[in-house]
């Protein structure tokens, strides 16, 4: 076979720039290991930045967001059990739009479907070569046989835990990381929002979240310590942590109801550099994490696929080769930007083991100086909604 992009990972990065390369009359083939029900069956986090909500708008799959998902002109904070709220659309301009990422990979789905997009599902030991030549290719497994693609690029759109960042050789690659000491355990429930709007609340006990997917269906978050599991949690215990954490009159009047997924998830922020060697573009999870705290998974997958589409249309189109050349420079610079905003929120609301008093008192300062300063809350709302691509 033979394509113009292979795109290794058939998550919201795959899906997505091959979705928008297809609007462009740029072939692609997407490799994906899981299968599609695997895929879909990922619980994940669910806020929007308004260039993403746009991107998708652009792409052609956000009728269903549109029509399902919730536009958020604000969140609340909240510390020593009262709560006020960051005005994104009264400090820039802009909301931002509740919506499930696992709704959003439904519709690139979808969309790939309707468009007759080649997405190559269970593919295993996909590996690419000579990406360091002007005519790469990728090999695969699948049926019991092995493929092969020929392409001008590849794009590892595979996650964390993927094939493609371990191709750029370690003479070249520069990994940038930091744990977290806790976790986040989450909860879905088929209950009403405890809230119209998020709630992310600091106690001296730990964070906690409150968030939604739509009016039926909530999800919380509490922190735990890193050697908890699941198990150990019943819903019981977690609905009164949680309740011990937010704002009393939000616990008094929350529904609470039995758990439909509970799962720890781990905190890190990581980056990979750079995001581009050869013919080998990484884009999303495979280049970098961010701790869930600033809702800036999917946003910043969103935001490296804009510049490498915009490259590789700028390459096939006019011969220009400026926007591939500078992907990983100008990826990364809002990459750091989202690395940091993230890095921000999760030391301003979560219990660090050796912080202390004092280290609690700061965080409880940082957030009243916050509820004070018109321009903190604005610097913090820029960066929530999204910088600009
Ligand atoms: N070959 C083929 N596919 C692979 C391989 C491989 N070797 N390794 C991983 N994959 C697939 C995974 O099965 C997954 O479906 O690549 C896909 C990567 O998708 P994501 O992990 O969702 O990453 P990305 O598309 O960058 O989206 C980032 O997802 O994990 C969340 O918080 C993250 O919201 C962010 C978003
Ligand atoms: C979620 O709804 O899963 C969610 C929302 C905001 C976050 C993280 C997760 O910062």
């Amino acid at each position: 076979m033979r394509t113009q992009v292979c795109i290794i990972g058939g998550g919201p990065a795959g899906l997505l720039l091959a979705q928008l390369l297809q609007r462009d009359g740029i072939e692609s083939i997407v490799l994906e290991r899981r299968s599609r029900d695997y895929v879909l069956s990922r619980i994940r986090a669910g806020v929007l930045e308004w260039g993403s909500v746009e991107k998708l708008r652009e792409a052609g799959v956000g009728a269903r967001m549109d029509a399902e998902g919730f536009v958020h002109t604000g969140t609340y904070l909240s510390a020593l059990n009262r709560g006020f709220r960051i005005d994104f659309e009264g400090l820039t301009g802009k909301p931002v739009m509740v919506y499930g990422q696992t709704e959003v990979t439904h519709d690139l789905y979808a969309a790939r479907d309707a468009a007759g997009g080649v997405i190559i599902d269970e593919a295993e030991g996909v590996h690419p070569h000579g990406l360091d030549t002007e005519a790469p290719w990728v090999t695969y497994h699948k049926d019991g046989s092995e493929h092969r693609i020929d392409c001008d690029f590849v794009a590892g759109c595979d996650g964390f835990h993927g094939v493609s960042r371990t191709c750029i050789p370690d003479s070249v690659l520069q990994t940038f990381e930091k744990v977290y000491p806790f976790g986040w355990l989450g909860v879905l429930s088929e209950t009403p929002p405890a809230h119209e709007e998020l709630i992310y609340a600091n106690h001296e006990r730990g964070f906690a979240l409150c968030s939604m997917r739509n009016m039926k269906l909530s999800r919380y978050y509490i922190q735990v310590p890193l050697d908890h599991k699941v198990e150990q949690w019943s819903d019981d215990a977690f609905w009164d942590e949680l309740r011990r954490r937010i704002p009393t009159d939000v616990a008094e009047s929350m529904v609470t109801g039995p758990s439909i997924e509970k799962s720890i998830a781990p905190l890190r922020s990581f980056v990979a550099e750079p995001m581009r060697w050869g013919r080998l573009f990484l884009v999303g999870d495979a280049a970098h994490i961010v701790p869930p705290t600033g809702a800036k998974g999917l946003n910043l997958a969103v935001s490296d696929v804009h510049y490498l589409h915009e490259g590789l249309k700028s390459h096939y189109d006019d011969g220009e080769d400026e926007g591939i050349e500078r992907y990983s420079e100008r990826a990364l610079a809002r990459v750091w930007h989202s690395e940091r905003f993230s890095w921000q929120m999760t030391s301003m609301m979560h219990r660090f083991p050796d912080q202390g008093g004092f280290g609690q008192k700061v965080q409880e300062s940082e957030l009243a100086f916050l509820e004070m300063s018109r321009a903190a809350r604005t610097a913090l709302a820029e960066n929530y909604v999204g910088l600009p691509f």
